[in-house]
């Protein structure tokens, strides 16, 4: 498409839709973890069974299970599974000890499978011994989610540190992924981002850390799909390219757009 007529598609959009539609609305809270699986389960037809990673004090894993999920929550250390069984001591029998990193360990979770719902939360794989072992880490959380299954993973990232450091010190070291060391992670499984949200924090100085620390990571909801390739390839794309009821504007024409564009001819979703 040309540069002026593609200026002029988008001026003869925006002229043509409300101020309502124009105006990107900013809420307080930006999102909230249990309304979207919910919404995701509701949507995706996605299971109750949810495996917590590097749980540590098991309060997220005691949340999710007042809600009605069937929770088995893991973590490397032993002693944080023990204080978990104390502060919740309806996560007894719902606990089992694995590194993340370890493919034994995987295996032997993946016995009590399949997983639903997979998160680990609190940049669990930023404590990867390297890139490699994060990018294991990664796909471990994959084979761990059954397919159609829901993950949801927190990372710390280089580019959200100054200087884009490969690995950032705060009390212990994480080791940060780029941007595009996550492309690369998520590509081959083609997995669908639902939603992406950028946390932040700031830590008080610690005895082995003696500056604040900006902690800052990615919150991703990742969808992996089902795994037949032809029922996806003939799936129609849904809600997207379809021209709103009453819409002023020329009916879209896939066919005429490059690969990978997206008309927005549809109301934009609320920030
Ligand atoms: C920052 S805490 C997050 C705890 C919890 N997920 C939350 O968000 O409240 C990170 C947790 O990851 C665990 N962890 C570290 N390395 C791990 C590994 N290799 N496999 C599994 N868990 C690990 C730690 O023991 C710790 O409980």
């Amino acid at each position: 498409m040309r540069d002026a007529e593609r200026r002029r598609e988008i001026k003869n959009y925006y002229l043509s839709i409300s101020a309502d539609e124009i105006t990107s609305y900013l809420t307080p809270a930006s999102f909230d973890l249990w309304e979207s699986v919910a919404r995701y389960r509701r949507e995706l037809k996605i299971g109750a069974r949810w495996l917590e990673v590097g749980g540590g004090m098991g309060d997220l894993a005691a949340a999710a299970l007042d809600r009605g999920y069937d929770v088995l929550i893991t973590d490397v250390q032993d002693e944080l599974l023990a204080t978990a069984a104390t502060r919740h001591p309806r996560l007894r029998g719902r606990l089992q000890r694995a590194n993340i990193f370890d493919s034994r360990d995987v295996q032997a979770l993946a016995a009590r499978g399949p997983f639903s719902i997979v998160a680990a939360l609190g940049a669990v794989l930023n404590h990867a011994r390297d890139r490699k072992e994060l990018a294991r880490g990664f796909g471990h959380l994959l084979e761990l989610g059954e397919p159609g299954s829901l993950l949801i993973v927190d990372l710390m990232l280089s580019e959200m540190f100054p200087g884009h450091p490969a690995s950032v010190w705060a009390d212990m070291l994480h080791v940060l992924p780029g941007f595009a060391d996550l492309a690369r992670l998520a590509r081959p499984s083609r997995l669908h981002v639902l939603e992406a949200h950028s946390l932040y924090h700031r830590y008080p100085p610690t005895p082995t850390f003696d500056a604040e620390f900006d902690e800052r990571m990615l919150r991703l909801f990742l969808h992996k799909g089902q795994p037949s390739r032809r029922a996806r390839a003939s799936a129609p794309v849904r809600g997207s390219r379809r021209a709103r009821p009453g819409s002023r504007r020329r009916a879209p024409s896939p066919s005429s757009d490059p690969a990978g564009a997206r008309r927005a001819t549809r109301r934009r979703p609320r920030a």
